[in-house]
């Protein structure tokens, strides 16, 4: 029942391909506990994208889906592609391309917290990953991915195009995060090389001294920035990147930590929706088993209370949630020892009872 007090918050779910429906029915079950709780009402809609929508439609990213979404409070995606649409017209990726672009989302943050209780399930020393505690910062709508593509039968480019404002938004956007953290970032580009990573030096070491002389900033170029995330990755605090050099390391840090199906994202833009989805991608191979980890899509949904609806009590409590079942062992295949591992289903429930 509604009362006066209760708000609404639209919130679309976009459950795509592979697990992605299994792990947003987790998340939406969660959220409405939550909504219960404390007094508010999560309006829910489903909408097509990616392979789904392809089947349907025939396009990734269908009209009514970028409508529904860009009018949202909030988008919560499960994952796109699989191999069922390799070869085909259309791409399922395009999908979520094109939503990031409409919704003007210039801004990927993707956390990374190395839980105790999970270290040494790293494929690195425990004395290495232990204590992590990391944010990349990755620019999400410009550079090689969204630059201009030729291709004739012997020749294919991919235009990489950064303007002073695109790097300047998503700088700005890293700095805040650093003040509010251990204040410090570090700007991977390749400047020894790339025009576009000279300019985007230029205005970050600018925007720093500006604005943010508090910060302490430093400077990686990317293929030695891979090595030093293996070698000391606890150094780092605010990673800030742009789009495929952040698409690239992101992959590389998420297995710090054991399992990427631990891992959330946000992406942000300039006070509109913010759409939020695991990292995982669609793991056709186990879809449809009812096994998949939930918990990087209930981190994101955190993620979603706390950066677009500004209920940062509610994220906190669907966080410590899923880290008391972590704490207590509640593994899923991904994680647990064998013949320990419980399905998405009763790991969602074990979430679900420490909220209520
Ligand atoms: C990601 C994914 C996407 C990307 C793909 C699916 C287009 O890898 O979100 O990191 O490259 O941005
Ligand atoms: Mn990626």
């Amino acid at each position: 029942m509604s009362t006066a007090a209760t708000k609404t918050y639209n919130i679309v779910l976009l459950p795509g391909d592979g697990v992605g429906p299994e792990v947003t029915r987790a998340a939406r079950d969660v959220l409405r506990v939550i909504g219960d709780f404390y007094g508010h009402h999560f309006e829910f809609a489903e909408h097509l994208i990616g392979g789904a929508a392809i089947d349907e439609t025939g396009e990734p990213l269908p009209e009514a889906t970028r409508a529904a979404c860009v009018a949202s409070d909030a988008v919560l995606l499960g994952a796109v592609g699989g191999p069922k649409w390799d070869g085909g017209k259309a791409r399922p990726e395009q999908g979520l391309l094109a939503i990031r672009k409409a919704m003007g989302l210039f801004a990927n943050l993707r956390p990374l917290q190395v839980s105790p209780v999970l270290a040494h399930r790293s494929p690195l020393k425990k004395e290495i990953v232990e204590g992590v505690d990391l944010i990349v910062f990755r620019e999400l709508t410009g550079g090689v991915y969204f630059g201009e593509k030729t291709r004739t039968a012997d020749r294919a480019t991919d235009l990489c195009e950064y303007t002073v404002p695109e790097i300047e938004r998503v700088t700005r956007a890293a700095f805040q995060t650093a003040q509010q953290r251990r204040g410090k970032v570090t700007s991977v580009d390749k400047a020894n090389v790339m025009e576009t990573s000279r300019l985007w030096r230029e205005v970050v070491t600018r925007i720093h001294a500006e604005e943010f002389p508090d910060i302490t900033l430093e400077h990686a170029l990317v293929d030695s920035m891979a090595m030093h995330l293996i070698r000391k990755p606890r150094e780092y605090d605010v990673i800030l990147t742009e789009n495929m050099f952040g698409d690239i390391l992101s992959d590389e840090i998420s297995v710090l930590g054991g399992s990427i199906g631990l891992l959330p994202s946000a992406s942000l833009g300039a006070g509109g929706p913010g759409l939020f989805e695991p990292i995982h991608g669609s793991a056709p191979d186990i879809a449809g088993k009812g096994i998949a980890n939930p918990y990087a899509t209930l981190f994101s949904a955190a993620m979603l209370l706390r950066h677009s609806l500004g209920l940062e009590a509610e994220a906190a409590a669907v966080e410590a949630a899923v880290h008391a079942v972590l704490d207590d062992g509640v593994f899923t295949a991904d994680l647990a020892a064998k013949g320990q591992a419980v399905s998405t289903a009763a790991a969602t429930d074990a979430v679900l009872a420490k909220l209520k």
